[in-house]
């Protein structure tokens, strides 16, 4: 797509919880996770110098969108645009997000997108900026809905991606339309110092690889509950996947006051991501008093909705969000 005589092409690119299975994915459990109706947008035109929102580029455009301009630019100088819904640093898949809707942006230009191609882009991205554990969030991203990731093949094959020797199967995962709260504790973590932390654990603990077993079949049990829409029962294996998370080490505090204060009013809480702060979630047919309830201890309250389409042409970006730098810089 190219907006008429600009020369402009835009993308845009959906958030992301993880609805069960973080941390287990990254030793070969099953995981899932959702696209949600927050979305980050990217227009790329031909400029006489590159910049990013206006202003001169110099290094302000971050890890992700540099690498995604280096590896996958040939032209000229671009006047880059980003706006995004997307609470910094939470959790819900900023820095996906932006390198997903970066390419899409850049691909829209040449052959136009395909979301598979994307996803496989995207994620040799995180991986050489961060040194990624799976590539979840950058195939929930590029795909939108839900996707069910596993180291074996199951049905609803959307794509395989490797890396070294790690071999995710990246499905499609049926959902019900939710509506999910999300509960920001406000504080940032980066993701790579917890994968690390919880990896020493497993290393050590035998205990620790069967919670991890455990999440696993939680995770492979909630697949089918999503299936068949029962979201109550959906709900409890939310709520045991959280208590999981924090035996793992990953819950905190700020993140268990805001669990404990949605559960009175949902089918289930849990952190989501990868803890240690960020952001936790509930499933809930009370959204209001659930996000009441989460102000009340402090967090930042979304009511987001599940069901959200994956990376697509959009025909151009308005300049309408906060300082970028927080979402092109996140972990
Ligand atoms: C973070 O969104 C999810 C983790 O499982 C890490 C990963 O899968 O890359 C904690």
């Amino acid at each position: 797509m190219d907006a008429v005589g600009t020369g402009m092409t835009a993308a845009s690119a959906p958030g992301k919880v993880i609805l069960m299975g973080e941390h287990a994915v990254v030793f070969g459990r099953p995981a899932i996770a959702l696209a949600i109706d927050l979305r980050l947008r990217c227009s790329v035109r031909p400029s006489s110098s590159p910049t990013l929102n206006g202003q001169p580029m110099d290094d302000r455009a971050g890890p992700y969108l540099s690498t995604v301009l280096r590896e996958h630019h040939t032209g000229g100088p671009l006047a880059i645009e980003i706006t995004s819904d997307l609470p910094a640093g939470s959790g819900l898949g900023s820095s996906a997000a932006v390198t997903v809707a970066a390419l899409g942006a850049l691909s829209a230009s040449r052959d136009g997108i395909d979301q598979e191609d994307i996803a496989r882009k995207a994620f040799d991205i995180e991986s050489t900026v961060q040194g990624r554990a799976s590539p979840i969030d950058t195939s929930i991203s590029s795909h939108g809905g839900g996707i069910f990731i596993s180291s074996k093949e199951t049905d609803g094959l959307l794509w395989e991606i490797s890396r070294d020797t790690r071999r995710w199967f990246v499905h499609e995962c049926r959902t019900p339309q939710m509506t999910l709260v999300v509960g920001f504790t406000g504080n940032k973590a980066p993701t790579g110092p917890l994968v690390a932390k919880v990896r020493r654990y497993a290393e050590r603990s035998g205990f620790a690889r069967d919670i991890i077993d455990e999440i696993g079949a939680l995770t492979q049990e909630g697949r089918a509950r999503l299936d068949a829409g029962d979201v109550e029962a959906l709900g409890r294996l939310l709520t045991k996947n959280h208590n999981l998370l924090a035996i793992l080490g990953v819950s905190t505090p700020a993140l268990q006051k805001l669990v404990d204060a949605a559960l009175p009013y949902s089918y289930g809480a849990k952190l989501t991501g990868a803890g240690g702060g960020g952001s936790m979630l509930a499933l809930t047919d009370r959204p209001e008093k659930v996000a009441e309830a989460i102000k009340a201890r402090g967090g930042t309250p979304f009511i987001v909705r599940t069901g959200a389409e994956g990376v697509r042409a959009e025909q151009g970006t308005d300049r309408r969000s906060g300082p970028i730098e927080h979402h092109i810089r996140e972990k």
